[in-house]
């Protein structure tokens, strides 16, 4: 039996996001194309990687239908001029399905059948809504398996509200505020665009560039979120302010074996230490990531102090916030979402989950002194997913002057 190989993380890029819906810049865009623009933009940034050496193109996507369905990685693939010879598949676990695409992947990296893969996801929320066309077994209600709000994330959302009373409205506005705010801060320092494949875009004014993520409300303020509807519930906690909202985005990641990375003379941005995902009651499934994170952590033999720098994907503010209460984390610690969240820039779907490493391995360039970083979300029907990871550039001395 072979030893495990090391998977890293090389390199991921993304389509700036956009606003889903017929005033949303990618309304003209289909989403096959988003991905393939992310996966192209990927090759060019690394043109020493044979594509024919690619092994496997797995992507995500919530509703594989349309535009997104027809095996999305082959059909990715095939779009993105790789050689037909390199195989491609789709994934699905809502929105931690590009979470899965690079642990499925990485699994396979790991096990020696795979040197290089593509992983990614693409969700456009805009042209495939949120349960559209899904027919969910009566059985689950019928039988009272989950409660019958279970398959509508913001009354998930609004439950963790009521289970946990500390975690109030004002933290949740808060949390988003600052969401919005850091996001503002990191586009005023550069430090999101180097990541973005900018996209080619077709509006009624004729042809134009998308170029940063059409959501940011940097103006946001607590007075501002204050008076908001709350959609899910009369008189809720849970706001358009305070959610992620429907967006349509892609995102790609090339992953390799550490062998492979010698042969191409390639320079990883993450190692992979471990990963989990872990289920939870569907009604609460903002839950998810806190028994997602401690299985991780426990597989890397790590605790929770141990992580220097957190990537949490803000499907809502209160789900963030329950797992950073469980875990003893301050509301405004620095290592948490430091270049803002899904609030701010959005989160299509099954896209989100590379987002989340493209934000964490730039953040690890910066930062020689932390070794271990967490990526981890909520998924829809009560699920939550946890990949740790190590940085390769984490140097002890500077840890000690940290
Ligand atoms: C919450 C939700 C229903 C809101 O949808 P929406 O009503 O279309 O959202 P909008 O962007 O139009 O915002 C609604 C209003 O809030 C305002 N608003 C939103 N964010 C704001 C902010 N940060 N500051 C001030 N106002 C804000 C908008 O301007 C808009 O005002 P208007 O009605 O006067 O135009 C939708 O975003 C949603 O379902 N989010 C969750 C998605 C989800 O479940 N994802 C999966 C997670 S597991």
């Amino acid at each position: 039996m072979a030893e495990k190989n090391d998977v890293v993380f090389v390199d991921g890029v993304r389509t700036p996001f956009g606003r889903a819906g017929e005033k949303g810049q990618y309304w003209n865009t289909r989403a096959d194309d988003l991905v393939v623009k992310a996966m192209i933009g990927l090759l060019e940034r690394n043109p020493q990687v044979p594509k024919d050496r690619i092994d496997d193109v797995a992507i995500a996507a919530t509703t594989q239908q349309g535009d997104q369905g027809l095996t999305l990685g082959r059909t990715a693939a095939i779009l993105a001029g790789l050689p037909k010879s390199v195989p491609g598949f789709a994934i699905d676990r809502m929105c931690a399905g590009a979470m899965t695409s690079v642990t499925t992947l990485g699994s396979g990296i790991a096990f020696g059948a795979y040197d290089l893969a593509i992983a990614g996801g693409v969700e456009h929320m805009g042209r495939h809504p949120m349960g559209f066309g899904a027919d969910p077994n009566p059985r689950f209600l019928s039988e009272k398996m989950v409660a019958e709000d279970a398959l509508n994330m913001g009354m998930t959302a609004e439950r963790i509200h009521d289970r946990f009373p500390a975690l109030t409205k004002e933290r949740s506005d808060r949390f988003a505020m600052r969401s919005q705010h850091k996001l503002a801060a990191a586009y005023e320092a550069g430090r999101i665009q180097p990541d973005l494949v900018p996209v080619a875009i077709r509006s009624e004014s004729g042809w134009g560039l998308a170029t940063q993520d059409e959501g940011m409300r940097p103006e946001t303020t607590l007075e501002g979120l204050a008076t908001l509807k709350t959609p899910f519930r009369p008189h809720g906690r849970v706001t358009a302010g305070n959610s992620s909202p429907l967006t349509d985005g892609a995102t790609a990641s090339l992953l390799a074996s550490s062998d492979v990375v010698k042969e191409f003379g390639l320079t990883p941005k993450m190692r992979m230490v471990s990963f989990a995902f872990a289920g939870v009651e569907p009604e609460i499934m903002g839950l998810g990531p806190v028994p997602s994170t401690e299985k991780a952590l426990r597989k890397a033999g790590l605790g929770i102090d141990d992580i220097g720098l957190f990537e949490l994907n803000e499907a809502f503010a209160i789900q963030v916030l329950s797992f950073l209460d469980h875990f003893g984390i301050d509301d405004e610690d620095p290592r948490v979402n430091t270049w803002g969240g899904a609030i701010a820039i959005g989160h299509p779907l099954a896209a989100s989950g590379v987002r989340l490493m493209i934000q964490l391995a730039a953040q690890f360039a910066e930062h020689p002194e932390v070794r271990y970083g967490i990526t981890a979300m909520c998924v829809g029907l009560g699920q939550g997913g946890t990949v740790i990871w190590e940085n390769p550039t984490y140097d002890k001395r500077a840890a000690r002057k940290g």
